[in-house]
Parts: C-alpha cells; structure tokens; sequence
C-alpha cells in the first residue's frame, strides 16, 4: 500500500468510472467530474448510469473515497493529478472529435498545482505533444503529461484495470508523471511498459486494430468454410492451439462491433490517411464487418425465397453479452436491413435499454420479454448476441412455436445436433447449413 494520492477524473464514463473506482479501491481519493447533470444526480444517489459487473459495488465500497460532482473547481483544486476520460468520437472526416479533451484542458488551464494531466481517452498520436504545447504556452511547464492508455473491454471492465496484461505510460524524457502514474499502478502487480508519448498513443490504435483485424480475419475464413464445406469450429480450435495465434479472437460472428474497435479503427484510418499513408488492410478489416451484418441478412434472403412479409426475430441486441451497450451493435444493422427487404423483425434482448425502442430501427420492431415469444410465428431467427439465457431455450417448443422453424446461429452458440433434433433447419457462421432428417 503506498501513499493515498488525491485524483480527479474527468468523464464519468465507462473509462472514467471504472478509473475513478478502482484507484478509490487502491486507496486513493477520487473525484469523478461530468458534465451531465442527470449522470451526476444518479452517481450522488448512489446509481450507476449503465451495467458494468462488479462497478456497483465497488462504488458503494469506496464512497468514502470517491465522489461525483458537476464542478470543475470543486474536482481540480485539491488533486494532484486529472485523468482525462472523456470520449472521442468521429467526426464527419473520420478523425477523432477532440473537443471534449480540449474542453477539459482548457478547464483546467489554471491548475498551476497540479503534478500532471494524465489522458486515457483514446486520441490521435500527436494529440499529446499539441496538449504539452498548450500546456506550455500557458506558462504551466512544471504540470507533466502522461499518455495512459485504457484496455479494458466492457463486462469485464474492473478485472481488466485491476489485473491488466499490462499498463502504458508514455511520457517526455524527464517528466516526472512517469515516476507519479508508475507508482499509482505498482500494486497492480502488472508490467509497466513506459515509452514516448506518441508511442503510447499509438499502442492503444495497434492493440485494437489488430484485434479487429483477428475477428476480420477469421470472418473471412468463415465465409471460405461456408462455401468449401469446411467448420470454422474446428478450423478455430486446432489454428488457435499454436501457441504463435494462441486462442483468443478467433470466434466468427455477424462483426465486431461496440465503443472502441469500430471507432478506434476508422480513427487509425483516418490518421494514416491525414498523413499520406492509405491503410489498405485495415481499410478492408472495416470493409469486411460493414458487410458481415449484411451477409447473414443475405443467406437468409436465399433460404427464405426473398424477406418481404417474413417474420424475422432477433435473439440479442447488445453488442455483445453482459452489458446494455448498443453502440455500433450489428444489430442495428440486421434489424435496418430486414425492415428495408420488407420484413417484420421482432426482437429478445435482457438488457438492451428500453429507451431504443424510441430509435430508428428499433421504434419500427417489436419487443418481447422472453426469446419464445419473440419466436412466436417467426418465419427465421438469428442468433445476433451471445447471451447465456439462449443455451436453456427449450427448442422442440421453440420450434413449433415458428412458423417455419429456420436457425441462423450468428455466434455459433448452440449446438446444431440439438436444434437439427429439435426440428430446425440450422445456419451457423463458417458451417454448412444443416436440414432436419
Ligand atoms: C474492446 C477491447 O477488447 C478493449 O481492450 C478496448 O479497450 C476496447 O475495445 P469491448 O469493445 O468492450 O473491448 O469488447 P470486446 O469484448 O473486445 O469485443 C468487441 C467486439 O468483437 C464484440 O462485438 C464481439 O462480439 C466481437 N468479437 C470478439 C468477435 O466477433 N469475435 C471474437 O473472437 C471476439
């Protein structure tokens, strides 16, 4: 346990929440500062504003530690160090939104006490050494900056900050936030890996561009199975056992999708574009997942003779399971695209917020509370997300429920021998489509 350090953290976001949270788990004192008045009042009545396991305690465990305000005063002039964990997003260009970062920067322009600003929020490389200007212009040289990228990924957001591969901290030669982020992470027990400040920026675009580029890749596999009559399962499996690949992002699905891999790797795109380098495989790894959706809508198309007046449900609307998000979930793009070939979609999913059914796609599909009755008289169903709630579906009942008892697994979750016994015509990513006897 080293020395209690005071912390302000900029965002109360996925980042920032979990940021703030977990340093107040490691003992220190943290102020959390949005700009949402409603995301302030619900963190003050001791709410959190989306799901992430394990962050609702770990708030409740620390309050003591840990508060939430609107103020930047009341957040910057007693800490010693800011974290910037604002968002990001893209432009019309492509690039990164920077706005929000600055905003911060420019809050902050008279913490003259401050030990460094310390910015998560995943930015261009090059953002760091334009903030350290300002920083400088302002005539604040002592303040140091670190670049400290994030990795956690939603639903497992605390175990990943507080056991991480690894922790970046990109720093100027000399800058003493290098020795003040490092001993804030020491009890981590984890690598530190520190480098220049553009480096580290640039890790945080790699690392998620090539696990974009990993899911992509093993689409298109998938895609060559379907059509060769190989199984991407065993494909996966046996090319995941060499311990050069190793395991993980080998699943085929209907695309990525999500806050980061979409947006961080148009984001990289962008940048080399901006700087007279055209990115032509990461280019095709977007090209590729803005399909993938499409394709399964595709195959169904065929199997069906055509989607006008077909009933279609989504089982899953989440990017992935365990968390509400719907941020670039490709079930937006599968309900958008069967509502325009003239289906009706109706849709299952436990925790994707009610308010989308105010959205466009949403608001023209229906909802059910429970994956059966969503299947009710369905001409197909597509399994979109991953939840665990789909492996208990009694499917012989499932089946008859349907109006024509068509599976598109897009996960790979079931079993097809069970649904194939249970009636189902099944449709797997990377497998050959499978009639009942
Ligand atoms: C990701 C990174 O993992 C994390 O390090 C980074 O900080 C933010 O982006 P997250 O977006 O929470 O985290 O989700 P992740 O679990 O990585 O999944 C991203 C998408 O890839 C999901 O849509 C998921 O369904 C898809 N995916 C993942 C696959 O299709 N196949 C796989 O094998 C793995």
């Amino acid at each position: 346990t080293g020395t209690s350090r005071r912390i302000a953290v900029f965002g109360a976001g996925y980042i920032g929440l979990v940021t703030g949270a977990c340093f107040a788990e490691l003992g220190h004192r943290v102020v959390v500062r949005d700009i949402q008045p409603e995301r302030i009042r619900l963190l003050n009545s001791g709410e959190i504003p989306f799901f992430e396991p394990g962050l609702g305690d770990l708030i409740a465990r620390n309050k003591e530690r840990l508060s939430f305000t609107l103020d930047v005063q009341e957040a910057v002039s007693e800490a010693e160090v800011v974290f910037v964990c604002v968002d990001t997003p893209p432009t019309a260009s492509g690039d990164a939104d920077l706005s929000r970062v600055w905003a911060v920067i420019d809050a902050v322009r008279d913490a003259s006490h401050l030990v460094a600003i310390v910015v998560k929020s995943t930015v261009p490389v090059g953002t760091g050494a334009r903030v350290r200007a300002a920083l400088d212009e302002r005539g604040l040289t002592h303040v140091g900056y670190a670049s400290n990228p994030e990795f956690t990924a939603e639903g497992r957001a605390v175990e990943d900050f507080l056991h991480p591969d690894r922790v970046v901290i990109g720093t100027s030669d000399g800058d003493k936030a290098a020795a003040w982020v490092t001993a804030l992470y020491k009890p981590l027990d984890s690598p530190i890996e520190l480098m220049d400040v553009a480096s580290a920026e640039m890790v945080k675009l790699a690392s998620n561009a090539l696990l974009a580029t990993r899911i992509t890749f093993i689409n298109e596999i998938a895609t060559v199975c379907e059509a060769t009559g190989a199984d991407i399962g065993h494909v996966s499996r046996a090319v995941g056992l060499d311990h050069r690949l190793g395991p993980h992002f080998l699943k085929a699905g209907l695309g990525y999708g999500g806050s980061c891999f979409p947006k961080d790797s148009r984001a990289l795109r962008a940048m080399a574009s901006n700087s007279g380098y055209p990115f032509q495989l990461l280019n095709a790894v977007i090209q590729v997942n803005e399909l993938q959706p499409r394709r399964a809508v595709q195959r169904l198309k065929a199997e069906l003779n055509g989607l006008k007046g077909r009933r279609i449900a989504l089982l899953g609307m989440t990017f992935k399971p365990a968390t509400d998000d719907m941020r670039e979930a490709p079930s937006t793009t599968l309900a958008a695209r069967l509502l325009a070939e003239g289906a009706t979609v109706t849709c299952w999913d436990p925790m994707a917020p009610h308010t989308t059914a105010h959205q466009d796609p949403w608001s023209s599909t229906t909802r059910h509370p429970d994956p059966l009755s969503a299947l009710t008289d369905a001409d197909a169903a597509i399994l979109v997300t991953e939840w665990p709630e789909l492996t208990d579906i009694d499917w012989p009942t499932a089946a008859r429920t349907m109006r024509t008892p068509l599976f598109l697994d897009g996960r790979n979750l079931l079993d097809p021998t069970t649904l194939l016994a249970a009636g189902f015509t099944h449709m797997g990513v990377g497998r050959t489509t499978r009639r009942p006897s």
